[in-house]
């Protein structure tokens, strides 16, 4: 089995991730960290804990990054995961709390407990392994990959024509994450706009298991309903939850490697800048940059079939 953390901002995309990560054997959910994105950091939290309460997975949650390293924090997106990030339903709070611990330190003691073995898995704004980088950069060498759902090297933006959600709300985290020396595989638009999950997959989920299941349905519906007014679509981008895919089963996914760097201020501000390998460049940026895997392609009906059989098992 493969030893994951999961830093997320839930989120109902990350809803998806999480349950079908809980719900994967192989996968071990060493624990999920939070960060601000979808909703503020402590509504994250929460959300965290709801997830594990309805999944009844005993999984320890630690808060972290409230803010962006640099820039001024950007207004939280109610339109697409409503105000509590679960589609306003309206759901009762947890039992549960948190760990003490911050999530950068959660990480740095879980990674250097299983030297070598521990995948991070972002969701979310990625200050909380930049923090953690920063408090101990020898974890790059120790962390076995870190697979994030982020960036558009390619396609367009969702935020601006160039950014995407995730790495424009945190610039400089992004950056510092794609510059540090560990395998990093970025799994971003140019993929996850291609795969669209929509109600009758949700239907099936929910008769199959219906409480996991029937929290995505409900939840989805206004995810949906955002993506169907602002793309025309019927149904939903399958972002957060192509890193499991992915984990499970990598074949589904066309890899190019290339350096990415972001851009942290001006008119491109959180573009994901690809830089394909081979390519030279004089400009400094581009100097001793670590190759990054750059998901550029989908095969997304096995993607979905993989989902539904891992949430209907
Ligand atoms: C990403 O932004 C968030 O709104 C989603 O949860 C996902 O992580 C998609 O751009
Ligand atoms: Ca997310």
């Amino acid at each position: 089995t493969r030893k994951i953390i999961i830093d997320t901002d839930p989120g109902i995309d990350d809803a998806m991730a999480i349950f079908f990560a809980f719900q994967a054997k192989g996968l071990d959910v060493l624990g999920l960290t939070t960060t601000f994105g979808n909703v503020p950091v402590s509504v994250a939290t929460q959300n965290a804990l709801t997830l594990a309460e309805i999944a009844r997975v005993n999984v320890p949650v630690a808060s972290g990054a409230s803010v962006p390293l640099v820039i001024p924090p950007r207004p939280h997106p109610d339109f697409v995961h409503g105000i509590d990030g679960f589609g306003n339903i309206d759901y009762p709070a947890p039992a549960s709390s948190a760990l003490e611990q911050s999530a950068p330190e959660f990480i740095i003691e879980q990674v250097r407990k299983y030297p070598g073995e521990v995948t991070l898995v972002a969701l979310a704004p990625l200050g909380n392994l930049a923090k953690a980088l920063e408090l101990d950069p020898e974890i790059a060498n120790l962390v076995d990959e870190v697979v994030l759902m982020g960036g558009a090297a390619l396609e367009y933006g969702n935020v601006s024509p160039v950014a995407e959600a995730n790495i424009i709300n945190d610039p400089h985290a992004a950056d510092a994450v794609f510059t540090a020396p560990w395998q990093v595989t970025m799994i971003g638009l140019d993929v996850t706009h291609q795969v669209l999950l929509d109600n009758s997959i949700l239907e099936r989920i929910k008769a199959k298991s219906p409480e996991q299941g029937g929290f995505l349905y409900d939840c989805a519906q206004f995810y949906i309903n955002f993506y169907s007014n602002r793309f025309g679509v019927d149904g939903c981008y399958f972002h957060d939850a192509s890193t499991i895919a992915y984990l499970l089963d990598p074949s589904i996914f066309g890899v190019e490697l290339g350096a990415v760097r972001v851009a942290c201020d001006g008119i491109g501000i959180g573009q994901t800048i690809f830089c394909p390998e081979g390519m030279e460049y004089p400009e400094p940026y581009w100097d001793d940059v670590p190759m990054t895997q750059v998901c550029m392609e989908v095969d997304g009906e096995r993607m979905l079939r993989l989902f539904e059989e891992v949430m209907t098992a």
